[in-house]
């Protein structure tokens, strides 16, 4: 996730760009760049927030672009910070999100000379190419959309044109309507202290900015993008108007999905491409993996586990990275260790992957971070493109480890011959489906609410489940004691029986994970135990006739194995207003931090 600006009018442009930024620094922080846009473009961009750029005066009649980073393609430097530009230097583009197909277009810019990492940077060189067959900026922009697959949004500056120009494909772009000019912006955070008129741009839009105000367009029509007016202030503006940034990168993760499943599944064929380095020679020969983690990492690892043992007939053992071993007789040469990381900074992780590499193991990173530490010590990453996380809660990070690491297990099944091209196929259009599955699940937030402040006051909340579903309770009840402090734990359903049911009482709400791969047949029985103890049951699952055994159920759309990490997201949406009614310092939890660099 990255911050887009822009400004065309008769504001300080340069001023107003650099403000946007500084709002947007939440989406993204490890470059930042400015284009400022007149007779010629001239371009200021570096490694660093936007404070570490001097920027210059504004020219009455300059306007511009701007962007703060947060990496998918090539680590955070100079030469990878937006603004990007052409050969001619006359067109400069910032962008968000990820064009899967860059590769192919660059093949097709013979004789472009590219000066970054980036996919991006494909952008400005087939603008340069459609200008110089003769096509205005406006045409030019659309031919080029036409050519780009994944999830984006950009913005287009050129010399002498006087024109600012926006699109949008499953990535935010917003228009803010000033008095003295127009912004363009990722989200309305950038320009809130000018204006609060907004419109909200939709997939396939792009929009026209000149001295005249804002034209959209869509499919070459022009379509109205009424503007609104916001209600929140500028204090609220970096949580976009959430209460917490942990309520908002819980809404932000059908978003999050997209970016992670972006240009990397080919559904038809069942392949899956991660543009991985370790080549299929090391998948084809090893017969294990060791999966070293920390807290919610870890219960992406768990989750993983199932899904590598289904889809690539791997042996997998998963270690709290601090508990990590090699035992004698270890054969490193048949291993693959892998560290799932959000940060790349977790010292436990750090040491265990070292470990592992001490004696000869190949090692994978699976992370949120690019240029973290981690990425420079193993063999591959594979990134998990969630964007940033403020909120010491990992929400958005878990689901988006958890897609990745599917993706992961379908393409070493397919390398490795142990799954069908077409039961591959089956289940990365679950997979696929993900975004959208969990966006019902927030669209039912106000049950989840509900049913909160019905058991907010619990001595103490349990958690169960099955199959897929134990790692989910696990994490459900990690959630749960992080942020509002109450007791929580999380427990495979067949277990309670065997000690912890002398804790269940009248006031110990159990959560009971009766999804699909949750065996939720037999845990029906374990529901049993606990009602009978006089325990209140909330029921997660697709089946509503789950209805009549529980006190409570709340309903998930039909996932197959991907369900419990869907149901995850109303346990997570549970945890939240558990802590928010107990007026908890949700974001920033007592005692933790988001990082955790020491052993
Ligand atoms: O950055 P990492 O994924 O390595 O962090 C590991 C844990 O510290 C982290 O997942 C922690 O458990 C979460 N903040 C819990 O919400």
């Amino acid at each position: 996730m990255c911050g887009i600006t822009g400004y065309l009018g008769d504001g300080d442009s340069v001023e107003l760009i650099a403000q946007g930024l500084k709002n947007l620094e939440y989406r993204g922080y490890d470059s930042a760049g400015v284009a400022v846009v007149d007779d010629d473009v001239n371009v200021y961009k570096q490694e660093g927030t936007i404070d570490g750029i001097t920027l210059p005066d504004s020219e009455p009649t300059a306007y511009g672009i701007g962007h703060t980073r947060w990496s998918t393609h090539g680590p955070p430097s100079d030469r990878n910070a937006h603004p990007h530009t052409d050969c001619t230097g006359d067109i400069a583009v910032v962008h968000n999100g990820i064009i899967s197909n860059y590769h192919e277009l660059k093949a097709d810019l013979d004789g472009h000379i590219f000066e970054s990492d980036t996919d991006t940077e494909v952008i400005p060189h087939l603008i340069e190419e459609e200008l110089a067959d003769g096509v205005d900026l406006l045409p030019a922009v659309q031919r080029v959309l036409d050519r780009l697959e994944g999830s984006f949004a950009i913005g287009v500056g050129q010399a002498g044109s006087e024109r600012l120009i926006g699109a949008r494909q499953d990535s935010p772009l917003v228009v803010g309507h000033g008095e003295d000019g127009t912004f363009l912006a990722s989200d309305v955070t950038a320009f809130i202290e000018q204006t609060k008129f907004v419109s909200y741009l939709e997939d396939g839009d792009v929009v026209d900015v000149g001295v005249d105000g804002a034209t959209v367009y869509n499919d070459g029509e022009v379509v109205d993008r009424e503007p609104q007016e916001i209600k929140w202030d500028a204090e609220d503006t970096s949580k976009a108007g959430h209460d917490h940034y942990m309520h908002k990168e819980i809404h932000e993760q059908p978003h999050a999905l997209r970016q992670t499943l972006s240009g990397r599944v080919d559904e038809t064929a069942g392949k899956v491409d991660l543009e991985l380095d370790l080549g299929d020679e090391l998948l084809e020969g090893i017969d294990r993996v060791h999966i070293v983690a920390c807290g919610t990492s870890y219960h992406a690892g768990l989750y993983a586990k199932r899904l590598f043992e289904t889809y690539s007939g791997l042996s997998v053992e998963v270690s709290r990275a601090s508990e990590y071993r090699v035992h004698d007789g270890h054969d490193p040469e048949n291993t693959l260790a892998v560290a799932i990381t959000q940060s790349g900074e977790t010292a436990d992780t750090l040491s265990a992957i070292r470990t592992a590499k001490s004696i000869g193991t190949p090692t994978l990173a699976v992370t949120n971070t690019v240029g973290s530490t981690v990425t420079r010590e193993v063999d591959d990453t594979v990134y998990i493109r969630a964007g940033p996380e403020i909120g010491v809660a990992a929400t958005k990070t878990f689901v988006s480890q958890v897609a990745t690491l599917a993706l992961v297990a379908v393409h070493a099944g397919r390398v490795r011959g142990t799954i069908s091209a077409s039961k591959a196929a089956s289940f990365l259009q679950s997979v696929n489906q993900l975004p959208s599955a969990v966006q019902e699940v927030l669209n039912s937030e106000a049950v989840i609410e509900r049913i909160a402040e019905k058991y907010a006051d619990s001595e103490s909340f349990f958690f169960i489940g099955k199959a897929y579903g134990h790692p989910v309770a696990l994490e459900s009840a990690l959630k749960l004691k992080e942020i509002s402090y109450e007791h929580a734990e999380g427990f495979p359903a067949g277990e309670l029986k065997h000690g912890p049911l002398a804790l269940v009482t009248e006031q110990t709400p159990v959560i009971a994970l009766l999804t699909e791969g949750t065996e939720a047949a037999e845990t029906m029985s374990n529901v049993k135990e606990v009602q009978s103890r006089g325990a209140p049951v909330i029921g997660l699952s697709s089946d509503s006739g789950k209805s009549e055994f529980c006190e409570e159920l709340i309903e998930v759309p039909e996932m197959g194995e991907m369900e419990p990490v869907v149901a995850n997201v109303a346990l997570q949406l549970l945890a939240y207003h558990v802590a928010d009614l107990k007026g908890r310092a949700i974001d920033k939890p007592r005692n933790l931090a988001k990082s955790v660099t020491v052993e």
